[in-house]
């Protein structure tokens, strides 16, 4: 949702600007730009579209100036239009704005600026922030006429002041000609992290941008502000108090981030499964007394054992995985629970009763709607942990404690491994809550044995990849598809339809198998593929009921179902099998040949897999 990078050095800054937005280009892709600060003037590169059209414009050989910010646009106020790509500067001249979030009340401060005599140039609510930094700056009073600035940092109070008249989320990086010796970054509700180098320093939405120059990083908390001039750094609030921030080793390494011969972020990051369910079990699971060990959130746990219900939060696949949680929890620990969509959760004025445990799954950490569905949770007195990926991420911190996914950096754009990663981590927590209540060391055994099997079984999976992809092949001209599982392969069937249609844009619906009778039965023709979930599991016969309900109809299905399953293919005009597994770990296996049906699909219909139209990795808006 928009990423920003910022350099402040001794090198030249467009370089490391372009490489930090490729970088970065995951979190938006429809407009980009870069400011160059140097001898007393900004140079301004925007346009629309790719990182590769904003390299198509800056000047060769590079630019010397050492200072830059930079941006990559997902719009949200105004069209992707080259006048709406950041940098925004201000209208006069002095004052450059990269931003990441939302300014709520940008209108109403947008006609206030006009009626003080600002002029506009974009649509954007960015451009009220360089408007009104500009405005402080050059007034040298604040609105209310009792504060001016201290003769030596009149651009950082600007800024300040400026903070104190906007309701939103933001990350920025902001540059003032009068200040080259100067740069800002603030953070509220966005995230933005400092990179500290040798005599440099970069700031930037994620660490991907900053590895290549240093593996040293202050993490800004919501309402700080960082001001970086030569000798070094400052922290404070927005409000001018001093904070003291500890210097953080960045934990992802340059290898994770790079295509490595895969032509595709997504189709490495469906490779990396096994190796990084391996890493995502391993020194958690106690098979030999049947218990689980999850040391984020091991304190807690003991007062948990009493928890009378379960609300798990989330968006998109990460909700899918949720429903995966709600049905262990209530199969396993025999905890109600419910997966609720984050974003309406928190507008339900939920009940939340006192000693309820709350459960935010997120790969990113930065999900706008599940970052408020946790704040409200914490208000209400929910134990609220975090099941999420990106280490120091917002909601990895403002959550009470948690459990890290540890699958690496995940570019693509279509979620895969933080997928089956966090079903590993919800079953963990599933067994180990059971344990502490009732259920017995020999299932739970058995379950966390078969859990070490789960990486073993979905590398096999993945040898299977020529064949899906003549599958896809097969149906590559079908625009409409159906997904249908039943019992914990139905939340399968929502992922597998979310995948398809992010990335090859068919359209396609997920359901539970047996809803078919109740409406969707009416559009089978044999137009519309149907995949079945249809493995060996206590619902088997039911499914082969539906999937002959199907064909009677004349609809075509694509059946994925347990190896060695004979009976099976009499239903299945294509058939993808997956090993052998207990129910309560199936979704680990099913959801594989699913992602990697959506991945052929795209390939095949010739689209960008890792940055599919109108998405962006990481929904830090509403
Ligand atoms: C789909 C996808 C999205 C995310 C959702 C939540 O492939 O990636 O549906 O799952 O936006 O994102 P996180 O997990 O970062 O909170």
């Amino acid at each position: 949702m928009c990423g920003i990078v910022a350099y402040f050095g001794k090198k030249e800054a467009q370089p490391i600007l372009i490489e930090g937005l490729r970088r970065l280009e995951y979190r938006g892709y429809d407009s980009a730009g870069v400011a160059l600060l140097k001898d007393g003037a900004f140079d301004l590169y925007k346009i629309s579209g790719r990182i590769a059209n904003l390299e198509g414009i800056v000047p060769e050989p590079s630019s010397p100036a050492t200072v830059g910010i930079g941006h990559t646009r997902w719009a949200t106020h105004g069209k992707p239009t080259t006048p709406n790509a950041h940098p925004h500067i201000d209208c006069t001249g002095k004052i450059a704005v990269v931003h990441n979030g939302i300014i709520e009340n940008y209108a109403i401060l947008k006609k206030w600026l006009i009626q003080e005599g600002c002029t506009f140039k974009s649509e954007t609510d960015t451009e009220v922030v360089a408007n009104l930094i500009g405005y402080f700056y050059e007034k040298n009073l604040s609105r209310d006429g009792q504060n001016t600035p201290q003769r030596n940092n009149r651009f950082e109070w600007a800024v300040q002041q400026a903070l104190n008249e906007i309701h939103g989320t933001y990350g920025l990086a902001i540059l003032c000609l009068d200040c080259p010796d100067i740069m800002i970054g603030v953070k509220n509700g966005s995230p933005l992290i400092l990179g500290v180098g040798e005599n440099e320093f970069i700031i930037a939405s994620d660490t991907s941008a900053i590895i290549e120059h240093t593996s040293q990083a202050v993490y800004l908390s919501d309402g700080e502000m960082v001001c970086i001039r030569k000798d070094g750094f400052t922290t404070k609030t927005i409000t001018d108090k001093e904070v003291q921030k500890e210097l953080k080793e960045i934990e992802i390494s340059l290898d994770q981030i790079e295509l490595e011969g895969f032509d595709h972020y997504m189709q490495k990051e469906i490779a990396e499964q096994p190796q990084v369910l391996e890493t995502c079990l391993n020194g958690r699971v106690d098979v030999k007394n049947g218990r689980v060990v999850l040391g984020g959130i091991q304190d807690q746990l003991r007062d948990l054992t009493r928890t009378k219900r379960v609300i798990l939060a989330a968006c998109g696949t990460a909700w899918h995985a949720g429903l995966v949680g709600e049905f262990l929890f209530e199969q396993l620990a025999r905890i109600p629970a419910e997966v609720e969509y984050a974003s309406e959760f928190r507008y339900r004025n939920p009940v939340i009763d006192e000693g309820a445990l709350f459960i935010a799954i997120s790969q990113s950490g930065e999900t706008a709607d599940t970052l408020a569905a946790v704040e409200q949770a914490k208000e209400r007195g929910a134990t609220v942990l975090g099941v999420v990926n990106v280490v120091g991420s917002t909601i990895a911190r403002t959550t009470d404690a948690g459990v890290y996914l540890r699958v690496g950096p995940e570019i693509g754009v279509a979620s895969t491994k933080a997928f089956t990663a966090q079903v590993a981590v919800l079953t963990m927590l599933a067994i180990e809550l059971g344990r502490r209540r009732h259920l017995s060391a020999d299932i739970a055994q058995a379950l966390l044995k078969e859990l070490t099997e789960i990486p073993k079984k979905v590398e096999h999976i993945l040898t299977q990849n020529e064949q899906i992809k003549q599958i896809a092949q097969a149906n590559i001209d079908k625009d409409n598809w159906l997904f249908l599982g039943r019992g914990l392969n139905y939340p399968v069937a929502l992922e597998g339809a979310l995948k398809l249609k992010e990335i090859s844009y068919i359209h396609a619906e997920g359901l539970p198998a047996a809803e078919m009778k109740h409406g969707p039965i009416a559009l089978i023709t044999d137009e519309m593929p149907t995949v079945f979930i249809a493995t060996q599991c206590s619902q088997y016969e039911k499914i082969i009921g539906n999937i002959e309900e199907v064909r009677a109809r004349g609809g075509k299905t694509i059946v994925v179902a347990t190896e060695g399953d004979e009976h099976i293919k009499q239903y299945a005009d294509h058939l993808i099998t997956v090993p052998d597994t207990v129910e309560q770990l199936q979704p680990l296996l099913t959801v594989v040949p699913l992602q990697m049906l959506a991945y052929h699909a795209a390939v095949l219909r010739g689209h960008d897999v890792d940055k599919p139209r109108n998405l962006a990795k990481s929904v830090t808006v509403e």
